[in-house]
């Protein structure tokens, strides 16, 4: 049989929750694509051709099924697959630096420069390169200098595409977008890469949706995007703890500000903080580049965002031993979700790797419960295996426990047989909901203390 051809073949450095997600639908929207996925990582790759995919994401199996095989393919074979590539798309990681000038603040570019030096030595025609991680702002620049620098005369243009995902609802976002974002250079090589970008999403996305900017513009939308999204929920959290000072209820005011069209009611629900592998390390990036151009006041606005979630993780915390008369050494205590959100099994930066630790720190002894993050939570805790239980039972994590918290705001929690947990708990029996999903009316009258975040809390005593 002869072998098929392609309108286009399309490549992805790096196998994560971004380039996963997003090439299996772009595979899935455009048959006449080749799109194929590389990444450093073996163990990665075998999953991304199993049915066990490495991330779980709602109905991406589906996504996945329908297009390996066809016209998507999971590789490891980084420098074949660039040689034959018409289109690059990079979704490496770029975490933050853990060390030298910028550490613990700028983003760490190395897996970035690293793709760039492959596609430089492996490349044997021109390229479009779009970057799709989150980078720092006039990153292409750096990027193209690296690969322009080369004597065989290919040309690299290098656009920024960033990815709006947010996990757990992956899949419909990509269907689905609020917008796409294309930024190239403004001359005739940036906009004729430009227009062949585009054209990938116009096979699903309406044209109206995908807008076009120059690179910088690109690149810092999407720090912009995750700071202003953060910031949202550190202004309630700020607000809650104000709530739960003066006997206001952080649900009504966020109901009543939401319903101002100009506030919007989206990412108003005060909680125990952010988590996700985004936010923190995207805003410090911000806060760095704002420092770097000596924007001090503007950098320091930012950086506030960060501290509020802080502070609420660690007020959460406090809250949970005074509350329990002073200490928890020695008790047992339930964690329900460790996820940083539903719907994902993603636990990095989950604030519930925080009060997990901080419970050990004060000789607590912890058992979680999470339906899909139970294996990146044993990673998380490594060490800390004298003091931390696993099940996959919510009844048999709260049996026989002090308090349960309430730290990922899954759906389940809310379906639980509390009275049935209740007769399984030590007395007095504490929850503390740190998503406030529960009826914590309901709770009180079975018997539980309820301390919800930013709500009066219901005591017996
Ligand atoms: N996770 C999200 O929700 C999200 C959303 C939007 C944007 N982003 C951004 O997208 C980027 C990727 O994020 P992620 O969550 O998918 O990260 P991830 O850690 O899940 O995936 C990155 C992958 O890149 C691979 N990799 C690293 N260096 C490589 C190299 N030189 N060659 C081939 N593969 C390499 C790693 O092995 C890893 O599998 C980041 O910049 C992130 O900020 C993430």
């Amino acid at each position: 049989m002869a072998k098929r051809e392609f309108e286009k073949k399309i490549l992805c450095i790096g196998a994560g929750y971004v380039g996963g997600p997003t090439m299996a639908m772009i595979a899935a929207k455009c048959p006449q694509y080749e799109v194929t996925v590389v990444d450093v990582d073996p163990a990665r790759i075998a999953a991304w051709q199993s049915d066990s995919l490495p991330i779980y994401e709602p109905g991406l199996l589906e996504v996945v099924k329908k297009a390996r095989g066809n016209n998507l393919m999971f590789s490891t074979e980084i420098e074949a697959n660039i040689r034959k590539a018409d289109i690059i798309f990079v979704s490496v990681n770029t975490p933050t630096k853990t060390f030298g000038d910028g550490a613990g603040r700028a983003a760490d570019l190395q897996y970035w420069e690293k793709t760039a030096r492959s596609i430089l030595s492996a490349a044997e025609s021109d390229k479009i390169i779009v970057e799709k991680s989150t980078l720092p702002v006039r990153t292409a620049k750096a990027m193209a200098r690296i690969l322009n620098a080369n004597e065989s005369g290919f040309h690299f243009e290098v656009l920024s595409n960033p990815e709006f995902l947010a996990e757990g609802t992956a899949v419909a976002d990509l269907e689905n977008p609020d917008r796409v974002l294309i930024g190239s250079r403004e001359n005739e090589q940036g906009l004729k890469a430009r227009a062949q970008v585009v054209d990938i999403y116009a096979n699903w996305v309406p044209r109206k949706r995908i807008i076009t900017s120059n690179v910088w513009s690109a690149e810092l939308s999407k720090l912009v995007a995750n700071a202003f999204l953060a910031q949202r929920i550190s202004s309630i959290n700020s607000i809650s703890a104000l709530c739960e000072k003066t006997e206001a209820n952080v649900v009504e005011v966020a109901h009543a500000i939401g319903m101002d069209s100009r506030i919007g009611s989206r990412f108003l629900d005060a909680g125990v903080g952010f988590g996700g592998s985004c936010f923190k390390k995207d805003i410090l990036n911000l806060v760095y580049i704002c420092e770097h151009y000596g924007l001090n006041e503007v950098a320091q606005y930012w950086e506030s965002v960060v501290k509020i979630n802080e502070y609420q993780e660690q007020r959460f915390v406090r809250t949970m031993v005074k509350v329990m008369f002073n200490t928890v050494a020695g008790k047992r205590i339930a964690i329900f979700g460790f996820a940083f959100k539903k719907d994902t099994g993603d636990t990095r930066e989950s604030p519930a790797i925080y009060v997990t630790k901080q419970l050990c720190a004060e000789k607590a002894g912890v058992v979680i419960f999470d339906p899909k993050a139970l294996d990146n939570a044993k990673r998380d805790l490594r060490g800390l295996e004298d003091y931390v239980e696993f099940t996959d039972d919510p009844y048999a994590a709260a049996k026989g426990s002090h308090a349960i918290a309430v730290l990922t705001e899954w759906e389940l929690f809310a379906a639980l047989d509390y009275q049935r947990i209740y007769d399984s708990m030590e007395k007095p029996a504490f929850i503390f909901d740190g998503r406030n999903i529960l009826d914590h009316q309901a709770l009180y009258e079975i018997g539980f203390s309820v301390f919800p975040i930013g709500k009066p809390a219901l005591k017996h005593f």
